[in-house]
């Protein structure tokens, strides 16, 4: 096994080492911005966990394909902030508020070339797997993206839509980072399987705090704006468990609330507190941090089914830290 702050030492250096072509500055300039401003890394950081459960030292095979995670990811980010009309990220303006959207746009496009190269330099022997893997994500991410865009033009959705809407957008590559660290180690079929299905579950987890700091979080740490989800009218957690748990008559009033005109930022500003509001008084944010908690335990459950002792213990704390974000 391998230490997290091995782990940790791994990634600090993989990212302040990564080289990318210099010109034209305007396709390359907005990588660099993504990866120099950082995020929380957790994708390249869970195929390096599970990787360190099986293996005793890194090699460039499981490194790069790690950082191809986090340069897809960030990629998605680039295209997702374009179709929010989000201007903060990572506590910075967004890429396409910097180099408008045609640059944000191709940006990202090279981007997501870039991790295919480095998933192409996973081990020859789990070279297929990998890439199958990677590829099926990948496009499961698009239809993610997809539904939660859709689901914004319809007044409500069930809760199994929305949760198979975040299992794709954001489940699915949390998973396939838990799963690609065991492959590229060698791990059996059975233990990448459990793997992949406790990242999932992380995903899960990881997007329903999401949707609660985007509506509670404090937006210096979160670096990202307050109430983005109740203006665009996403179904976030939130907004779904909120209709489901209302009497008819709160139902209808919050449903007003949330189709609620809102163009000047004074209006956008009571938009958002009238809508938390309804939330508090539903006390669904307390609710949210149960299902957090739920999520979590659900993803520990598969984990246990093939790893004990050292192993799960490490499982646990990676899951452990993300229940307590704040960003
Ligand atoms: C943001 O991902 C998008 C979601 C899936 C919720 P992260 O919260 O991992 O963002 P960074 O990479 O740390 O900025
Ligand atoms: C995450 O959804 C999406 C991606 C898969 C890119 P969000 O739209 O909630 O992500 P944030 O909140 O902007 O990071
Ligand atoms: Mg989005
Ligand atoms: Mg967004
Ligand atoms: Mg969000």
């Amino acid at each position: 096994m391998i230490s997290e702050n091995k782990i940790d030492a791994a990634l600090s250096q993989l990212f302040s080492n990564l080289k990318f072509t210099d010109t034209p500055a305007n396709l390359y300039d907005p990588l660099r911005y993504m990866i120099s401003i950082g995020g929380k890394r957790i994708r390249p950081k869970l195929c390096l966990t599970t990787y360190s459960l099986y293996k005793d030292t890194f090699d460039e095979t499981v490194l790069q394909p790690a950082a191809g995670l986090e340069i897809f990811h960030s990629f998605t980010l680039i295209h997702d902030d374009i179709m929010d009309r989000s201007s903060l990220r990572r506590g910075v303006p967004t890429v396409w508020t910097k180099w408008g959207e045609d640059g944000a746009i191709l940006s990202g496009d090279v981007m997501c070339i870039d991790s295919y190269r480095r998933m192409a330099m996973a081990p020859s022997s789990v070279l297929t797997k990998v890439l199958d893997l990677f590829s099926t994500t990948a496009a499961e991410v698009c239809e993610g993206q997809q539904y939660d865009m859709d689901f914004e033009k319809l007044p409500e959705v069930s809760m199994s839509e929305y949760m198979k809407m975040i299992g794709l957008k954001t489940g699915v590559l949390i998973a396939c980072s838990a799963k690609m660290g065991a492959l590229i180690a060698g791990a059996s079929e059975e233990i990448c399987d459990a793997l992949y299905n406790y990242g999932h579950s992380l995903g899960l987890a990881f997007q329903v705090a999401d949707d609660y700091l985007d509506a509670f979080g404090d937006e210096e740490v979160f670096g990202k704006p307050i109430g983005g989800d109740i203006l665009n009218q996403k179904k976030s957690w939130l907004t779904v468990h909120a209709l489901e748990k209302a009497d008819p008559a709160t139902k209808a009033s919050l449903m007003s609330a949330l189709t609620m005109k809102a163009e000047t930022e004074e209006d956008k500003g009571e938009k958002i507190s009238i809508v938390r509001n309804f939330y508090t008084s539903l006390r669904v944010d307390e609710d949210a941090k149960y299902e957090i908690l739920r999520l979590n335990e659900e993803a520990l459950g598969y984990a246990s089914k093939v790893c004990r002792g050292l192993r799960l213990e490490t499982l646990r704390r990676f899951a452990d830290k993300l229940v307590g974000r704040t960003k």
